[in-house]
C-alpha cells in the first residue's frame, strides 16, 4: 500500500518566524513539513542548511522535509534567480532532506538536470519531486504528462497541480491517481478543486497540503490542516471509504459536512461527507453526475442537494430512471440521492418530513391531526412549495402569502389553497405561521415577515431561517407567548433524514444540533 502524507507548507518570511511555524504543524500533526524557501527574505543556502537543522531538531518525532524554491513563474513567492535556487536545493540535499521539489520545465534544461542529479547521487536518501503546474486551467494530457515525467527522470516522484474552473475538472487529477502505481501526487487548485485535496489519501496521492491558518496557505484552494483533520475525518480516510456530500453553489458555509462528518464518526462508519461545488446549470450538474457514477472506484454512495439544484436534481432522477419519492415528483424539488454499489440511483426530498416532523412534534400532535388545521405559508418559494405539499398531503387549510402574488397565485393553485398578499398579513387567522421566505436572515436580523401585533398565544411559529437559530421573528412569537419552532430543527431533521438514507441508521439529533449550533456560532 502507497503512504500518503499530510504536508504543511511553511512559508515564513524569516527563520525565527519559520521555527514557529514549523513548531505549530507538527503540534496539529504535520506528516511532512514542506519548507517553502522562497518565502524567505535575503535567502542563502546556509540559511536553508539552518533551517533543516532546526526542524529536524523540532517536535519529538523526526517528519521528512520536502524544500522547495519555487519559480515565481509556477507559483513561486519572492522572484529568486534560478542559480540561488538550484544552490539551495543542493544545500537542502547536503543538510539532510528527503525531498526537494524542482519544476519540470527548469530540470529539462541539462544544466539544472545535471547539477540535481549530482546532488541527488551525493545524498544518502534525497528523493526528486518533479513538478509541473497550470494556474489557468487544466493539463491537456494529464496522464501523458505523468509518463513524461517518469521517462526524463524514472525515480522522480510526479507532481501535477493544476487549476479546477470547475469540479468537473478534478476528474483528471482523480483518473490518474487511479490509473497510475507509484508515488505521485495529482490535485487541483481553487475551490472547486477542494475534493482532490480531501480525496488524495483515499486514491493513494504521495501528498496532500493543508495549511496552518488560512492566511498562510500556498495554493488556492488549500485547505487548513483543522478543516482537513476535523471537518474532513483526514486520519479516518482510507482506500475503502464511502464517498457523500453535498451539490450547492455557495458550498463554503454549508453546514452539511460538519452535521453528516460528526454523525460518521460518533458511529465509527467509514464514510465522508465532502463539499461539492457545482455551479449553477443542469449541464455541469448532469456532468457532475454522470463522472461520478461512471467512476464505481469512487465509491459515492449518496449526495445532498441543494440550491441552486434541487430542480436539476429532479430531472436527472428522472432521466436516469432513478426510483423517485412520489411526494417528490410533486414538489418538484430532490434533495437527496442515494446511490447503491450497482448503480442503482434513488431520490427523495427530505425536506417536507422534516417539516412536518417539526411541526408535529412541537404541537404535540399527530400527522393526521394536521386535517383541517388553519396554516398561512409565508413565501411562494423552494421551501414553501415543499412544505405546502407535506402539510396539503395531510389535508391542513393553507394560505399563501407572498411578496409577489402571481407566485403565491400559482403556488395555490397547484396545491388548491388560498392565497394573498403580503398586505394581508396583519389579518392573519392561523393557528400555525411557518416563514419560508428568507426576511430575517443573517446580516437582515432586525426584519422580520410580520408585525408585532399579528401574534396570540394560540398560535405555532415556525421560521425556516436557520441563521440566526433565534430570528426577530422567532422573538416576536416568544413575546406573545406563542409556541415557536426555529429553522435549525428543520435543517437538523432533513440532515437526520437524510442520514437515514444514506446509512440505514439513526443519528444523534442533539450531536447534530450541538454541530449546528457551534457553526453558527
Ligand atoms: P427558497 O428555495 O429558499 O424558498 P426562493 O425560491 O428564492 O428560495 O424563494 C424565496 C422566497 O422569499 C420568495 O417567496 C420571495 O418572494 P418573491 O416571490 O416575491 O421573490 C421571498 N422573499 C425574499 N426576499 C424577500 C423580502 N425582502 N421580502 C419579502 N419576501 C421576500
Amino acid at each position: 500500500m502507497i503512504m500518503s502524507y499530510l504536508a504543511v507548507p511553511i512559508s515564513a518570511s524569516n527563520p525565527d518566524k519559520a521555527a514557529e511555524q514549523i513548531k505549530a504543524a507538527l503540534a496539529a500533526g504535520a506528516e511532512i513539513l514542506e519548507l517553502r524557501t522562497d518565502y524567505l527574505e535575503n535567502l542563502s543556502g546556509q540559511m536553508v542548511r539552518e533551517l533543516v537543522a532546526a526542524a529536524r531538531a523540532a517536535g519529538s518525532k523526526a517528519v521528512p522535509l520536502i524544500v522547495t524554491c519555487r519559480d515565481k513563474n509556477q507559483g513561486g513567492s519572492i522572484g529568486y534567480p534560478l542559480k540561488l535556487r538550484l544552490d539551495v536545493l543542493v544545500a537542502a540535499l547536503k543538510a539532510g532532506a528527503e525531498f526537494i521539489d524542482f519544476e519540470l520545465d527548469n530540470f529539462l534544461r541539462i544544466e539544472n538536470q545535471e547539477r540535481i542529479l549530482v546532488a541527488l547521487s551525493q545524498s544518502r536518501r534525497g528523493r526528486l519531486i518533479l513538478s509541473a503546474h497550470n494556474f489557468s486551467g487544466k493539463f491537456d494530457d494529464i496522464l501523458g504528462l505523468h509518463r513524461r515525467i517518469l521517462s526524463i527522470c524514472p525515480s522522480a516522484i510526479p507532481k501535477l497541480v493544476y487549476t479546477a474552473d470547475h469540479i468537473n475538472d478534478c476528474f483528471g487529477a482523480l483518473d490518474l491517481l487511479n490509473r497510475t502505481g507509484g508515488e505521485r501526487i495529482a490535485l487541483c487548485m481553487g475551490e472547486a478543486g477542494v475534493i482532490t485535496r480531501i480525496l488524495a489519501k483515499k486514491f493513494g496521492g504521495f501528498v496532500t497540503f493543508a495549511s496552518l491558518a488560512e492566511q498562510c496557505a500556498t495554493a488556492p484552494g488549500q485547505l487548513t490542516i483543522s478543516e482537513l483533520k476535523d471537518l474532513y475525518r483526514y486520519d479516518a480516510i482510507n482506500a475503502e471509504t464511502e464517498l457523500f456530500g453535498v451539490i450547492a453553489e455557495p458550498v463554503a458555509h454549508s453546514l452539511s459536512p460538519a452535521i453528516h462528518n460528526a454523525g460518521f464518526a460518533s458511529l465509527g462508519m467509514n464514510r465522508l461527507y465532502l463539499p461539492l461545488l457545482v455551479q449553477a446549470g443542469s449541464a455541469g450538474f448532469d456532468s457532475f453526475m454522470r463522472n461520478i457514477i461512471r467512476r464505481r472506484w469512487l465509491n459515492f454512495r449518496g449526495l445532498s442537494v441543494t440550491i441552486p439544484h434541487k430542480h436539476n436534481a429532479l430531472a436527472f432522477a428522472r432521466s436516469a430512471g432513478a426510483k423517485i419519492e412520489p411526494l417528490a415528483e410533486k414538489i418538484g424539488a430532490v434533495n437527496t440521492l442515494v446511490l447503491s454499489a450497482q448503480g442503482g440511483i434513488r431520490a427523495y426530498n427530505t425536506d417536507y418530513a422534516a417539516a412536518l416532523d417539526a411541526i408535529t412534534s412541537a404541537m404535540g400532535i399527530a400527522r393526521s391531526d394536521l386535517k383541517d388545521l388553519n396554516v398561512a405559508v409565508i413565501g411562494a418559494g423552494g421551501v414553501s412549495r415543499a412544505i405546502v405539499a407535506g402539510l396539503n398531503d395531510f389535508g391542513a387549510r393553507i394560505k399563501i402569502y407572498n411578496r409577489t402574488v402571481e407566485k403565491a397565485q400559482k403556488l395555490a393553485e397547484d396545491f388548491g389553497c388560498e392565497y394573498a398578499g403580503l398586505d394581508e398579513l396583519d389579518k392573519l387567522d392561523a393557528r400555525l405561521i411557518v416563514n419560508c421566505t428568507s426576511v430575517g436572515m443573517y446580516p437582515n436580523v432586525d426584519e422580520s415577515p410580520l408585525l408585532e401585533g399579528c401574534l396570540d398565544g394560540e398560535m405555532t411559529v415556525f421560521d425556516t431561517v436557520y441563521n440566526p437559530a433565534e430570528t426577530l421573528l422567532l422573538k416576536q412569537a416568544k413575546k406573545a407567548r406563542a409556541r415557536v419552532i426555529d429553522g435549525v430543527t428543520m435543517f437538523v431533521n432533513q440532515a437526520i433524514a437524510q442520514f437515514r438514507l444514506f446509512t440505514g441508521q439513526e443519528a444523534d439529533a442533539e450531536l447534530a444540533r450541538k454541530t449546528v449550533m457551534n457553526c453558527l456560532s
